[in-house]
């Protein structure tokens, strides 16, 4: 099988995630960059295309006329990433689904659960794959912990605790900036600022590292920057389908703490900590014994951590690869082959779900709330 076609739409220049889309697709020689419409202005970004290497008849405008260009060619792309800010998302992943094309959606692949569940039903009936970017989860110790949890090496799960809390927002003289006011009003970001920015990415990973879904929830949410209408803090408590007790902390007021993704996973016979700013170890304390550091690429690693650890021992291993492997599990999902670890439409469709029930549980002073979709209630 040749190189497989690839497009990308938003991610233009001088964006946060395109550059690792870029790279995270091409990074293994199975996907060509092959069209895009990679920028609100649409001059804007077919220049950029062409600077990119694309040809002039695929360096589209904007995502209607790359639909209408791509859909009847017989060398259509077979892939789309869908890389704009996230108001778009639904319309832009319904219609090229709707034609038939493979997608990788950005996260929150929805601003709704409505939405949410009409792109779940769509990929559904579809012979397409729609995947969501929660790429942390495609980190290979990531991967190490959950193999570790699935074949009961930390026995049950009792505990999940997870922070995604940062300080970069906290700067109050900065609150009106442009690039951060938007965040935290609902016109733009929708109804909620920092849970649904960060706080999802920390609820996938508890969801994927233990194997269950979250039922039910508890939140409460706080503007600690008193002009914004959204939450910049948000504290969460959950219970999971198979009984384990979560507790999420996500904030952008954390002023010191810089990425300040973690997450600790805590069970009958031992607990595990992956953090993404030491993405290459893995934390391991058997009760009773001494902490160990797993790390990446060594031997004795569960087989989807050693395929996904792609740098030498010792080398550090970064974000644009736990992307590649995304794009690397979506080429063999093409390709035909089962990837379980690929987060799908029902991953994004879950965390908007808990999003709203958590905005709903915050305004009810942290009653607790069903987390799930209605279709997988
Ligand atoms: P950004 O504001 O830095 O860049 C957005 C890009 O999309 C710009 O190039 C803009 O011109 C383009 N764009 C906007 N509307 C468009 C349209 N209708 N058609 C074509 N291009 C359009 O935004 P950023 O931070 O790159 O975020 C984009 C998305 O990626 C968001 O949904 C965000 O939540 C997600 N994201 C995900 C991360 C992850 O860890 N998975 C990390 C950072 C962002």
């Amino acid at each position: 099988m040749g190189k497989l076609k690839w497009g990308m739409i938003g991610g233009g220049e001088g964006s946060q995630i395109g550059p690792a889309h870029r790279l995270g697709a091409l990074a293994d020689g199975r996907f060509e960059f092959i069209a895009s419409a990679l920028d609100h202005r649409p001059d804007v970004g077919r220049e950029y295309a062409l600077r990119l290497g694309l040809a002039a008849d695929r360096a589209y405008g904007d995502w209607q006329e790359m639909l209408a260009g791509e859909k009847d060619r017989s060398d259509r792309i077979n892939l789309v990433t869908v890389a704009t800010p996230n108001s778009t998302h639904f319309e832009i992943t319904k219609a090229f689904l709707e034609a038939g094309f493979n997608v990788l959606c950005e996260k929150p692949m929805t601003m709704t659960v409505e939405e949410g569940e009409e792109i779940q039903k769509i990929a559904a009936k579809s012979d397409a794959i729609c995947a969501v970017n929660y790429c942390y989860s495609a980190y290979p110790m990531v991967r190490q912990a959950r193999d570790m949890v699935r074949l009961g090496e930390i026995g049950k799960v009792r505990l999940v605790v997870t922070n995604f809390s940062h300080g970069h927002h906290g700067d109050a003289t900065d609150a009106d900036n442009p690039r951060v006011r938007w965040r935290y009003d609902p016109a733009m970001a929708g109804v909620s600022g920092q849970f649904a920015d960060c706080g999802i990415h920390a609820l996938h990973m508890a969801s994927f590292i233990v194997g269950d879904e979250v039922e039910t929830l508890s939140a409460d949410f706080a503007s600690t920057i008193l002009s914004r209408e959204l939450e910049d803090d948000a504290m969460v408590n959950f219970r999971m389908s198979g009984g384990t007790v979560g507790r999420l902390w996500t904030s952008s007021v954390a002023i010191g703490r810089q990425h300040g993704f973690d997450i600790q996973i805590f069970g009958e016979t031992g607990g595990l900590r992956w953090a993404s700013e030491q993405p290459n170890q893995l934390i391991y304390t058997p009760v009773g014994g001494r902490t160990q550091i797993i790390e990446k690429g060594e031997g004795g690693l569960h087989p989807d951590a050693q395929r996904l650890s792609r740098v030498a021992i010792a080398h550090p291993e970064g974000f644009p690869l736990a992307v590649a492997n995304i794009y690397c599990d979506l080429a063999d999902a093409i390709a035909g082959e089962t990837r379980d670890g690929l987060p799908t439409a029902e991953a994004g469709l879950r965390s908007m779900a808990a999003v709203h029930a958590a905005v709903r549980s915050a305004k009810e002073n942290g009653a607790w709330v069903d987390a799930r979709p209605p279709m997988f209630r």
